[in-house]
């Protein structure tokens, strides 16, 4: 493979004003790509808002010699998610990368949990998502060529106390992901999901002690990798973060079936548990279509 070079390409990095972003849209402008750097400016908890950390990325990327526009828009509403693609379109002419990286945190536990601290962080994340990557898959769609990164989390993934409303909304872009995976792949868009680990401001003070390298670097690799022109991949997740690149997959194992049978208690069920559960055998199903293609293998 040679060396990642985005010339020519456009790039959309959401939250770009503060940490894993910015480490991103430096990057992406070191490497030739016109970037449109997104970011409300707010604080942590999504209050707030402001012009400034936008535009000192901007600043940085052209006193670098790259080619940068800010764009304060949130991604939080569908007039928002417009208005970032339309920041691309109307200054670079086309989209060819969408990092989805704007985020805020909520964290309560479940049962104390409001309806507006869900709402907010389901709006950030999961709308957001949805809001910035329609028009932007559809400007892709035009030009036969796109790479979509989503970041989601561990927190949704694996699950993590105190985060119902943000874990949720980060397993949800997978499902986004997945599914632009396959209605993307006739036109040259890949899709793919990060899970990052890294110090920023969301995580200051979290992972001290723990002897971990937390640059925001080390996420950065992989996000431009996934963005390059050939990279293949597409539908896949990485857990990403202080120098360790994993793959996380959804897969199914083999399991019990017993097609024959003219019915299933749950005693069957009990009966036979371990060998639903035993994982020595799996498949990773790269649609609905392939799950369903593993259960009517067994048809006799
Ligand atoms: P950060 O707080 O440094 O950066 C997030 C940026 O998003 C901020 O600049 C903020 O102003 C911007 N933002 C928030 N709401 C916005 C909105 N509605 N519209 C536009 N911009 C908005 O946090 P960090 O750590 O860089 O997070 C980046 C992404 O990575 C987030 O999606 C976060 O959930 C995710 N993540 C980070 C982890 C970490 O270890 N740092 C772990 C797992 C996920």
């Amino acid at each position: 493979m040679s060396e990642i070079q985005y010339d020519g390409r456009v790039a959309i990095i959401t939250g770009a004003g503060n940490g894993l972003g910015k480490c991103h849209a430096l990057e992406f402008a070191k490497r030739g790509a016109k970037v449109v750097v997104n970011d409300l400016g707010g604080a942590m908890d999504g209050s707030g808002g402001g012009a400034a950390a936008a535009d000192q990325v901007v600043d940085e990327i052209k006193q670098a010699g790259g080619i940068a526009v800010a764009n304060y828009d949130s991604v939080a509403t569908p007039e928002g998610g417009e208005a970032i693609v339309k920041t691309a379109l109307d200054n670079f002419g086309q989209v060819d990368i969408l990092v989805n990286n704007a985020g805020i945190l909520r964290d309560r536990s479940f049962a104390k949990m409001s309806v507006a601290e869900a709402d907010a962080v389901l709006d950030v994340h999961l709308k957001g998502g949805f809001y910035v990557t329609l028009p932007a898959f559809r400007a892709m769609k035009e030009k036969q060529y796109g790479r979509i990164i989503f970041t989601a989390s561990a927190a949704g993934v694996f699950g993590n106390f105190g985060q119902a409303n943000y874990g949720a909304a980060k397993m949800g872009l997978v499902g986004l992901s997945n599914v632009l995976a396959q209605e993307g792949a006739k036109c040259n868009i890949k899709s793919n999901v990060i899970a990052p680990i890294a110090e920023t401001r969301m995580t200051e003070g979290v992972m001290d002690g723990l002897g971990l390298k937390l640059d925001s670097e080390y996420v950065t690799a992989m996000v431009c990798y996934l963005a390059a022109e050939q990279c293949e991949l597409t539908h896949e997740i990485y857990s990403v973060g202080a120098g360790r690149y994993a793959r996380v997959f959804v897969g199914a194992n083999v399991g019990w079936n017993d097609s024959q049978a003219e019915s299933i208690s749950a005693d069957d069920v009990a009966a036979h548990i371990e060998q639903i559960r035993d994982l020595s055998d799996y498949t990773v199903p790269g649609s609905a279509a392939e799950e369903i293609g593993e259960a009517m293998k067994n048809l006799k």
